[in-house]
């Protein structure tokens, strides 16, 4: 995660950037730069390090120019030296970047092949010098990057400066937020409205796919299409700017499409970009000769720590214990002498997940925890830390904390096959290249909330709903229906899909809902098999699926939410995203209060 800001302004705006900058130093701070133009002319101050070795940079050679891009940087390709900060250049173009390129392999390839040099070792360069090839080729900064766009895949937001042209600053969004304001006779890019507040409180939050381009006083909006849009300025309120909320109605949904950014900045950390292959120092654990992994958390964390199960088993053929921290922690449970033991914890304070955590201490464990609070408790009490990356969540029902802490036990499992022999070289390359693509998938499914928001219509008159899930998808089951009940408080419960006929099918008649998680995989077939049993008793059948419309379903469905196809392996990543939608939805629909619902506590921290 990195923060971006412009201004296309009417007095220095190398001040006003920095400025910005520190306000977005909680994004990224391994190094920082700004780019103006001097008399037209593009010029560039850059430092590694926090933003006092920018700011010390530009008093030792101010830049003076009105119109300027900068960047705080958390380094994902390329060490975070002076050469890889951004602004990255390339002919007449300068960039800022947050987020990353997916195909950038492919678009450097092609550049080289045409003799293209590369200064950097940042994906960010591909971008600079298409544009610039672009611009080479006679095309206007505005044709050049509505030629580039559709060619970058990934989730990203950039912002363009162009050498010679003192009217226009160029932004786009896709996957990563982007706002854009307006002062007296000046405009302004930002990662947030956090990063404009000192320079105006009237914002238009760029929608996904949209890219725009700005002059002194006005602005042009174009979609993924390149079709032109308007959006409305809104007026950002003053708690809005404690933490920006965006253009989002209460921070649950805010929190749930920060998941392409947040996802991204965490598997950043503990996977290397360029070469597919995962961090094992960063990662930190040593799994080569582990007989035994115990893992331990409580309500949506614990899920997470199921999924990590199969994981673990198949790819790396570790067997996992997986339980309740409440349960464990007085069930007494022998555990391996010089054992692993893992906790999972957004807060890192949960109080059975730390009394577990000790537990397992007093038993011999060591302790590795996986939490966002890096100063929480449980961190404290660690022998190795492995955070992720969600940024604060404020939202009692946690959402991007989830598959945050999936995408860390994801690049986990595929560091402990490897360690123990059971991923070859290519495997792993291959999963790390699903994991990277998982940004871009989850985008895809939030630009579909509206039709989500269709599905949530028709559940909220339910008494009872039912989840099913097989295989991995099980624990995403068992999410779906907590994060139901914790908001809208429908009563939902989550089952294994063959469990079904053992018990709960007795409650299936035509007016209950059964929300059904099955992607194409291996056990497709079977999935669909209990749905048939569903729908022989009239259940309302809901499928969220990969597959074709109706493809091998063969019974009328109630609805479908679709979710694009992928390598199994990132499944629970992608299906969580709509069951989070459809709950939260059908609470806004039933007006509970989404993100502090009653009788729940964001952080439980009594037994
Ligand atoms: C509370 C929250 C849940 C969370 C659980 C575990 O019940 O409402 O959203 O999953 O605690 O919290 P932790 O901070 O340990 O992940």
């Amino acid at each position: 995660m990195c923060g971006i800001v412009g201004i296309i302004g009417n007095k220095p705006a190398a001040p006003r950037l920095l400025e910005g900058l520190k306000r977005l130093e909680y994004r990224g701070y391994d190094s920082a730069g700004i780019a103006t133009l001097e008399n037209g002319h593009l010029d560039r101050r850059r430092a590694s390090g926090k933003l006092f070795n920018l700011e010390a940079a530009q008093e030792a050679d101010p830049l003076n120019g009105p119109i300027g891009i900068g960047h705080t940087r958390w380094a994902s390709h390329g060490a975070p030296t002076v050469k890889n900060a951004h602004p990255i250049a390339a002919g007449t173009v300068a960039v800022v970047h947050n987020g990353i390129i997916e195909n950038f392999l492919d678009l450097k390839s092609e550049l080289e092949g045409h003799g293209k040099i590369f200064d950097t070792d940042t994906d960010t360069e591909v971008v600079a010098q298409l544009v610039a090839r672009e611009i080479e080729n006679g095309a206007t900064p505005k044709q050049a990057v509505g030629t580039v766009l559709p060619r970058l895949e990934g989730a990203f937001a950039l912002v363009f400066l162009f050498d010679g042209d003192t009217q226009t600053l160029i932004g786009a969004r896709k996957g990563s937020p982007l706002a854009l304001g307006k002062g007296e006779g000046e405009m302004y890019l930002g990662s947030d409205a956090i990063a404009l507040a000192p320079l105006t409180s009237q914002v238009i939050y760029l929608e996904e796919g949209d890219w725009v381009v700005l002059s002194h006083t006005g602005h042009e909006i174009f979609d993924l299409t390149g079709a032109p849009v308007q959006r409305p300025w809104q007026q950002t309120s003053a708690y809005a700017l404690l933490i920006d909320k965006g253009n989002h109605r209460n921070f649950m949904v805010k929190e749930i499409f920060d998941q392409p950014e947040v996802i991204g900045h965490t598997f950043a950390n503990y996977i290397d970009l360029a070469s597919r292959t995962v961090k094992q120092d960063a990662l930190k654990v040593e799994f080569a000769n582990l007989e035994r992994l115990t893992v331990c958390a409580c309500g949506t964390a614990f899920y997470a720590g199921m999924a990590a199960k199969y994981w673990f088993e198949k790819y790396a053929r570790l067997p996992v214990d997986v339980d309740i921290a409440s349960e464990f922690r007085y069930r007494e449970a022998p555990l391996d002498k010089n054992g692993l033991a893992l906790f999972i914890s957004q807060s890192g304070e949960t109080a059975d997940t730390l009394a577990a955590l000790q537990y397992c201490r007093d038993n011999g464990q060591k302790i590795a925890s996986i939490v966002n609070v890096q100063e929480s408790t449980i961190a404290r009490d660690s022998d190795m830390i492995i955070p992720t990356f969600a940024g604060p969540e404020v939202g009692v029902a946690s959402t991007k904390a989830f598959t945050c802490q999936l995408t860390v036990l994801a690049c986990l499992a595929i560091a402990a096959g490897r360690a123990r022999g059971h991923l070859t070289s290519a495997q792993e390359i291959a999963l790390v290249s699903s994991l990277i693509g998982v940004p871009r998938h989850v985008a895809d499914i939030t630009n579909r909330s509206d039709e989500i928001e269709g599905v949530a219509k028709r559940i909220i008159t339910a008494r009872d709903i039912l989840f099913l899930g097989r295989g991995i998808n099980y624990p995403i089951a068992l999410e779906g229906a907590l994060k139901l009940k914790e908001i809208s408080y429908i009563h939902a419960e989550g089952y294994a899909a063959g469990e079904l006929k053992h018990g709960p099918i007795a409650l299936v008649d035509d007016n209950v809902p059964v929300i059904i998680v099955a992607p194409r995989d291996n056990l497709f077939e079977k999935t669909v098999s209990n749905m048939q049993e569903v729908a022989a008793r009239g259940g309302q059948i809901i499928m969220i699926t990969d597959a074709d419309e109706r493809e091998g379903i063969g019974t009328e469905l109630f609805d479908l939410i679709h979710v694009p196809k992928a390598d199994a392996f990132i499944n629970p990543l992608l299906y969580a995203i709509p069951v989070q939608l459809l709950a939260y939805h059908a609470a806004v629909l039933l007006g509970t209060d989404v993100d502090q619902p009653r009788n729940l506590a964001k952080s439980v921290t009594i037994e």
